[in-house]
């Protein structure tokens, strides 16, 4: 959460910092702020307003700014409300920073270092700043060092000392930071959508190293004086991917792309018919040598998570769970030697599903993750890495890195399956085939939009919604609720069909909205007596079901058909419609579809 970025070099800094930000805003839009550095050095000039990112440019614009270092935050807020002072960067005594992440002894530290009286914000990042200021004789390694030492929680802080003119500073706990040199300057950035139009080379800032940028230098020091050599990683997507491409949002043009996200990394991961993860270094021993799986995962992740684990229960036969990582390790999770942990994240970042995680390896668990983004804390920590490849995924609500998610697990119970001998090769190549038709089902999905928005306009204006299914298709139906809730606002809950007789059917009216799943041929039946039991009551029933069940449905719903493929595999077109209709019911009520209230993309605080 919040976004960072800073550079130094020959270009205009404002204009490099507020068009990264835009890019950053994803992580975080409560408020935004840049400092620019004179020329002559000192106290560096500070802009900064709560609102969006456009605000500031607005702030920034009325001036002729010409510096060429400077560093700018777009803020998701923790500590401290909503509002111009709380806005980052921080300027404390020589020190100006702007930070990510949590200090958690921050009251602590302002009674320590006798701050209270001088602050102006009510952020810990500003008590932050004033421990650095604290610490600042003139050696920002010394400084830095001594500072982190006090710190408790998670950080990742770029800082501008007021007499090292055109100089940047960085270091990190767990909040990322990836730093790179660009033909004009070198800078740094949260996550690199911010600098890959500059770039195609970076690395990630190792936690607990001191980095230093000038305009044409980057040195990394770690905590015992020692100089170590970045890790450079390439960005392997095209620049145009994390630009808006004529859509009206991110979220309708990450949508567009899932059925060639998806073919591609059904290329890119099969050789001779079968999963092939070998490219990516992912032993089979590893999926033999478990007798159990535990997925961890948050929001769209975890909903990815319990698809999958519908399938490998199905297909291997052997106990999964599904955890979510924010609960894990409250709920005395019971993991050792033989269980196989699944971290999946789109960012690779989130904190709960980073310490699940750690938690699980700590009790002898092997570890797989299953990520997007290249070099991320998780991936990192993980013993193995299975990537996505999806690409810049802006839009807050999830669409191709959860759909592309779906893919890998289906790719994976079939090398799983494969590896441990309950599919024979002839049956995992069949299984893959199928799974091949899936890019073309959803391109269908994504054809008829126009049917998808007409059922949206019949939602709209409700205050709550149902969403039911059985089995695999309950999952999609949490996963559809979850979509529509955090974009369109409507209270939408997810129900499994066989439930509603215990409490929910005591909320349909007229007024209630249901929104059924039915993709799976064995429980079709059952879930048309759901479907008949809430229609009984009077709701409306707008069914999403595979194409051959919509023909036979006698019961007159309104509804979209999907697509006919393998049954374990509907739930991707089913997904794919899902999204379409949360995406135009919040469109159509002139919603900012990318960018819903109170949420941020990346959560790196528990
Ligand atoms: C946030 C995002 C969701 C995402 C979840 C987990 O809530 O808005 O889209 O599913 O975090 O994020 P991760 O990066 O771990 O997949």
């Amino acid at each position: 959460m919040c976004g960072i970025i800073g550079y130094t070099g020959k270009r205009k800094v404002r204009d490099v910092l507020l068009d990264g930000l835009e890019l950053l805003e994803y992580r975080g839009y409560d408020s935004a702020g840049v400092a620019l550095v004179d020329e002559k050095g000192g106290e560096p000039s500070v802009y900064k307003c709560a609102g969006r990112v456009a605000d500031l440019r607005k702030v920034c614009q009325e001036k002729e700014l010409a510096q060429t270092c400077g560093i700018g935050h777009t803020r998701w807020a923790t500590h401290g409300g909503v509002c111009d002072e709380n806005a980052h960067p921080h300027r404390f005594g020589q020190v100006t920073l702007v930070h990510n992440g949590i200090i958690e002894n921050y009251e602590e530290l302002a009674a320590k270092y006798h701050l209270t009286e001088k602050l102006h914000s009510q952020t810990d990042s500003e008590i932050a700043a004033g421990v650095f200021d604290w610490f600042y004789k003139g050696d920002p390694y010394d400084c830095i060092k001594q500072t982190v030492s006090e710190l408790k929680g998670t950080f990742a802080f770029v800082i501008l000392f007021a007499d090292k003119p055109d100089k940047i500073y960085s270091v990190r706990n767990v909040s990322p930071i990836v730093a790179a040199k660009t033909p004009e300057g070198t800078m740094l950035a949260s996550d690199v959508t911010a600098i890959g139009r500059y770039t195609k080379k970076y690395f990630v800032v190792p936690e607990y190293h001191v980095l230093e940028i000038d305009k044409e230098n980057i040195t990394l020091t770690d905590f015992n004086g020692k100089q170590t050599e970045p890790e450079y990683l390439d960005i392997d997507f095209a620049l145009n991917m994390s630009e808006k491409g004529g859509f009206p949002f991110y979220m309708e043009k990450e949508m567009a792309e899932q059925p060639k996200v998806i073919a591609d990394m059904l290329e890119e991961k099969t050789k001779d018919g079968l999963p092939d993860f070998s490219k990516e270094g992912v032993p089979d021993e590893l999926f033999t040598d478990c007798e159990n799986v535990c997925v961890v995962a948050c929001g769209s992740a975890m909903h990815a998570g319990l698809a999958g684990q519908s399938m490998m229960k199905k297909f291997l036969h052997i106990p999964v769970t599904v955890e979510l990582a924010s609960e894990f390790m409250y709920n005395d999770p019971v993991v050792d030697e033989k269980t196989l942990v699944i971290a999946v994240s789109q960012s690779g970042e989130t904190i709960d599903t980073l310490e699940a995680l750690k938690y699980a390896k700590k009790h002898g668990a092997k570890s797989l993750a299953v990520i997007n983004v290249k070099g991320s804390s998780i991936a990192r920590e993980s013993g193995a890495v299975l990537y996505t490849n999806a690409g810049p995924e802006i839009a807050v609500a999830s669409t191709k890195a959860y759909t592309s998610q779906l893919a890998l697990f289906c790719l994976l119970t079939a090398r799983m399956a494969y590896a441990r001998g309950n599919f024979t090769a002839d049956e995992t190549r069949a299984f893959v085939q199928d799974l091949k038709k899936v890019p073309t089902a959803m391109e269908q999905v994504l054809a008829g939009k126009d049917r998808i928005h007409h059922i949206a306009g019949r939602i709209i204006e409700a205050k709550d919604i149902f969403m039911i299914g059985r089995g695999m298709d309950y999952s999609i139906a949490m996963e559809g609720s979850l979509k529509l809730k955090e974009v369109s606002y409507i209270h939408s809950e997810a129900y499994a069909s066989g439930e509603l007789k215990h409490g929910p059917l005591a909320l349909i009216t007229e007024h209630t909205p249901v929104v059924a799943v039915a993709t799976q041929g064995r429980l079709l039946s059952k879930e048309i007596s759901n479907i008949r039991e809430v229609k009984s009551r009077g709701a409306d029933v707008v069914l999403f079901a595979k194409q051959s069940v919509i023909a036979e449905e006698k019961e007159g719903c309104f509804g979209f058909a999907l697509p006919d493929v393998r049954d374990e595999f509907m739930c991707l077109p089913a997904a794919a419609a899902l999204q379409l209709l949360a995406y135009y019911v919040s469109s159509d009520k002139g919603f900012d579809v990318d960018k819903p209230r109170n949420l941020a993309k990346v959560v790196t605080v528990e």
